[in-house]
């Protein structure tokens, strides 16, 4: 009996909870704004010079009639200026740029993850816990996560140098278990690894980005096993109707 109930408190503890969604850090979850002192309609937002030119470059690339188009790239741009979180003034301000309803443009940055809508650390760590990376060992990449920067998925360090968010599948499955931090993907990751990067990060270093493993992209770990041939060439076929 005993051994029963120790058998099944075990396979509980190694089941993920497939029905949780990952926490979000203000790009998903509640798409609702609540004024707050640092995010509100009067917090000061809008393009510096160099960012006015680049939106209205971008903006050229649309044909009109089809401006409205530009909302994602100029709510990047805009996200990139602040620090990588979007305050709802720099939503409106992106609005105005563009002239389109502000209710458009909230419907474009609450649907899209990419957009974080609350503060975020120095350096945004994404990890990625979706299948293929849970069964190459996110879990344990996640837990060195936390063990490191101290803060649970959701947070942001006390020195605001660190934000934590679980995603989903961030396309580089065959690199797995991986996660983005800012602009960059690491990949083939150890427990290890992770710690160092995080430490490289603290220390103002810049980590390299990519597989940590050797591999130089996705490629086998061992020899090639399948296109080993020379591929043959545009003269190599010959139509037997000629
Ligand atoms: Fe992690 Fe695809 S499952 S990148």
């Amino acid at each position: 009996m005993l051994a029963k109930s120790l058998l099944g408190s075990l396979v509980r503890e190694s089941r993920r909870a497939l029905s949780t969604s990952a926490a979000r850090t203000g790009g998903g979850g509640l798409m609702i704004h609540r004024d707050t002192n640092e995010n509100n309609s009067e917090t000061p937002f809008e393009f510096s010079e160099e960012n006015k030119n680049r939106a209205n470059a971008i903006m050229s690339i649309y044909p009109e009639g089809h401006k409205r188009a530009a909302v994602i790239p100029l709510l990047d741009l805009a996200q990139r200026q602040n620090g990588g979180w979007l305050p709802i003034s720099a939503m409106h301000h992106v609005a105005e740029f563009i002239g389109m309803p502000r209710m458009r443009v909230y419907e474009v940055a609450t649907f899209y993850t990419m957009f974080m809508r609350n503060p975020v650390g120095k350096y945004h760590v994404q990890i990625c816990t979706t299948t293929p990376c849970w069964l190459r060992g996110s879990d344990e990449i996640l837990k060195a996560i936390k063990e490191n920067l101290n803060i649970k998925v959701g947070e942001t360090s006390a020195d605001k140098m660190f934000t934590l968010s679980e995603v989903e599948c961030l396309g580089a499955c065959v690199n797995a278990p991986m996660v983005q931090i800012n602009d960059d993907y690491y990949e083939d990751l150890t427990e290890k690894d992770m710690h160092e990067i995080l430490e490289d990060l603290k220390a103002g270093k810049k980590p390299p980005a990519g597989p940590r493993s050797g591999r130089y992209a996705a490629e086998p770990f061992g020899k090639l096993t399948s296109l080993t041939e020379k591929p043959p060439g545009p003269g190599d076929f010959v139509r037997a109707d000629l």
